[in-house]
């Protein structure tokens, strides 16, 4: 049977196994900082530093209204809503990845600056213009429709507010490895070239601001590891099938078929 995304992404014991982990590192679990988390609630391409680009693009100030679209955990909310005062929501497709999200959030105190809901990028659960700004991260892998994506985040984004998407981009023709840290198979698999997205955007209505690809970051994320390893992991977020979904993207990134990129759009 092919598992479908939420399949691919919901297990089981999140919490538990990161609240194992680090209680094991002598962490005090009543004063925990939320950046102790980073190595497992930010699962994109260079982790903090990646979250730290879509910070700069974002500009928000305090105050202001953020949704982020396919949260996972929850990493990029609290960072961005920790460093800018912003209120941020976020959305995403596993039920489990929300529950997690949640329990984290309040975990390091922040469960009133942040707020997690389960639903669709290609459907959002929100009125129009009702943010800000909206930033999606290594989310649009797993959206074919790249069109129904784009007007989703337009629709629910203010007159000139901000949409920074940072994406893992297609730069090859080859077939993928899998299974990738996004899908088990080619089935829900649809990175597609940076073009792709600047065209849905504009026939959304978003004008395009600049593209940055961030392929050197992929390069010292998958060949570089950190000399101390953080306390906790994508393999506490993913469990042990994460080595193999990390030895996969490594070989399409040093094989030129993948790229991160980061994307920023104005809504008309
Ligand atoms: C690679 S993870 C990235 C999570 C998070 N943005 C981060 O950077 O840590 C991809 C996330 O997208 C979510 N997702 C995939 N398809 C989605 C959809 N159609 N609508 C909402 N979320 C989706 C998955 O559940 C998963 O949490």
């Amino acid at each position: 049977m092919v598992e479908s995304v939420e399949q691919h992404y919901g297990n089981d014991g999140i919490v538990d196994r990161i609240v194992g982990a680090l209680t094991q590192s002598g962490f005090d679990m009543e004063n925990l900082d939320p950046d102790v988390l980073a190595g497992a609630d930010e699962f994109h391409i260079g982790g903090r530093e990646g979250t730290v680009h879509v910070a700069s693009a974002i500009n928000l100030a305090d105050g202001d209204a953020l949704l982020d679209v396919g949260c996972g955990i929850g990493g990029a909310a609290r960072y961005l809503a920790h460093t800018t005062g912003a209120s941020v929501t976020g959305v995403d497709l596993t039920p489990e990845f929300i529950e997690a999200a949640i329990k984290l959030s309040d975990l390091v105190g922040m469960g009133g600056q942040v707020d997690f809901k389960v639903g669709s990028a290609t459907d959002l659960p929100f009125m129009d213009n009702m943010f800000d700004a909206v930033t999606m991260l290594h989310v649009g892998m797993n959206i074919e429709d790249k069109n129904q994506l784009m007007r989703e985040l337009a629709r629910v984004c203010r007159s000139q507010g901000t949409v920074v998407i940072y994406d893992v981009t297609a730069t090859g023709t080859d077939d993928l490895p899998y299974p990738m840290p996004w899908s088990s198979t080619s089935e829900f698999s649809f990175p597609e070239p940076v073009g792709t997205y600047e065209e849905a955007a504009a026939a959304a209505g978003l004008e395009h601001l600049g593209s940055s690809d961030h392929y050197d970051l992929a390069l010292k994320f998958f060949n570089e590891p950190p000399a101390t390893p953080p306390p906790v992991s994508l393999g506490h977020l993913m469990g042990p099938r994460m080595l193999e979904m990390r030895d996969n993207a490594a070989d399409a990134v040093n094989q030129k078929l993948i790229s991160p990129v980061l994307m920023t759009f104005r809504v008309s």
